[in-house]
């Protein structure tokens, strides 16, 4: 889906920011074993598929800008019939060059021979440490064998520095047809919202609505969700991060669904709650109105020459007016802010980068303070309250109710676009839409 100049055009544009004498090492995501020898499916690391597209594990990607002999070179794993018979083909380091654009790409054995004299001489080496410790420890010791060198008239590397400054700015913009793929993931997600609002009924597991949603998702070509799926009925809307989804759905309950579709390597990241049954209570509805409220209002505030925070705090400030008035805090709004008395009911933040990662890279600061938002950026809104079931400052009747409502937000010139808004969200449509 993303074009293979595309690719290229990256690989260039970082290049152009890393200037000549430096290097760029960039490793594949390793495999992980699920079951003694079994693995979870694979998935590329995403920096080294936004600068690739490259889909093998055991592969590091080398750019070497103003090497004359090639700047981009790839190590992967060599062509092995009888492997290729077990676990599917290799591109091999011919495919490498001949279908993902490598100037030259050799053997992974070859490695610790060849990557030592392409990181000599070079005075910055960009990497990220800290992301996987086994590749770091060959890092390490590649340069400490150049140090060794040092006599022989070898230099060695003086500076590292961190790949993900550069490439993380990069990642943040998102690309015409980043959008394209992103708008994509968006639409599967929002039809798998509609489906699990269609499909909803007491009794019902947590997992079923799951695997409703999967289903949308891998029928439309979405093998995979972006991030484990959330099933919460009932207090499990209240866990943030909710991923059992084991308990079954139950007659005068909401729900809330937090599920995103990976798309060609991109993310949506979508909530919605509803009522179990297709009704809301009045107290249900009473607190759904307030979320819905703060979402509008961050969404509103989601214009470009706003900063990061602001539709936080148009968030918080709706929030908690809502719980003043429905009697959940006490006291005035501004000094309830002031105090953040809304946390124990809205403990998280507003939204996140969304992209390749469903929490995606990119600052959030710049310069210690929170950064403009600009046309291409893409982030979640997704303001919530949850009402703990042993909350004993509130009412009875309040507990246990857990309302997120989240969308994906494009910033564009003017304004922005919601990517998820075919999602229903106004308390009555929702009814409407389960009414059949
Ligand atoms: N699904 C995780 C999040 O909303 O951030
Ligand atoms: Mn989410
Ligand atoms: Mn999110």
């Amino acid at each position: 889906m993303i074009p293979a100049r595309e690719f290229a055009r990256r690989r260039k544009e970082l290049m152009a920011l890393m200037g000549e004498g430096s290097i760029a090492i960039v490793a594949a995501a390793p495999e992980r074993p699920r079951s003694r020898d079994t693995l979870w499916p694979y998935r590329q690391d995403s920096d080294f598929w936004y600068l690739s597209g490259f889909p093998e594990p055991e592969a590091v990607l080398v750019l070497v800008p103003g090497r004359e002999q090639g700047e981009y070179l790839l190590f992967c794993r060599e062509r092995d019939p009888a492997r290729e018979l077990w676990d599917g083909p290799r591109a091999g380091p011919e495919g490498a060059k001949e279908h993902y654009g490598a100037d030259d790409a050799f053997p992974i054995d070859t490695l610790d021979d060849i990557l030592p004299g392409l990181m000599e001489g070079k005075g910055r080496i960009y990497c990220t440490l800290g992301k996987d410790p086994a590749f770091d420890q060959r890092l390490l010791g590649w340069i400490n064998r150049l140090r060794r060198q040092a006599r022989a008239g070898i230099s060695p590397p003086g500076e590292f520095v961190d790949l993900d400054h550069l490439l993380h700015e990069m990642r943040l913009f998102k690309s015409a047809a980043e959008l394209k793929v992103m708008r994509k993931a968006a639409e599967i997600t929002a039809r798998a919202h509609v489906r699990a609002m269609r499909a909803c009924r007491p009794g019902l597991y947590e997992y079923q609505l799951a695997a409703e949603i999967e289903h949308e998702f891998a029928m439309a070509g979405a093998l995979e969700p972006a991030y484990n799926t959330i099933v919460g009925g009932g207090a499990n809307g209240c866990i943030l991060h909710y991923t059992a989804n084991a308990a079954r759905l139950r007659d005068g309950d909401l729900v809330l669904v937090d599920a995103g579709c990976e798309y060609h390597h991109y993310a949506a990241d979508v909530t919605r709650t509803f009522p179990v049954n297709g009704r809301f209570t009045a107290e249900q509805r009473a607190l759904y109105e307030v979320v819905l409220a703060a979402q509008e209002a961050a969404i509103a505030a989601a214009v470009p020459g706003n900063h990061w925070n602001d539709p936080h705090d148009a968030s918080v400030r709706v929030i908690t007016e809502g719980l003043v008035e429905l009697g959940l805090l006490r006291g005035r709004v501004e000094e309830l802010v002031e105090q953040e008395a809304y946390k124990p009911f809205y403990p998280h933040r507003a939204g996140h980068w969304l992209g390749m990662d469903v929490h995606d890279v990119g600052d959030y600061k710049v310069d210690k303070r929170w950064r403009l938002l600009e046309p291409g950026m893409v982030f979640t809104v997704e303001p919530g309250i949850y009402v703990a079931p042993d909350n004993r400052k509130v009412a009875k009747k309040w507990r246990g109710i857990g309302i997120r409502i989240e969308d994906d937000v494009l910033l564009t010139k003017d304004g922005h676009e919601i990517l998820t808004a075919a999602v229903p969200k106004k308390a009555e449509e929702i009814e409407w839409l389960m009414k059949g």
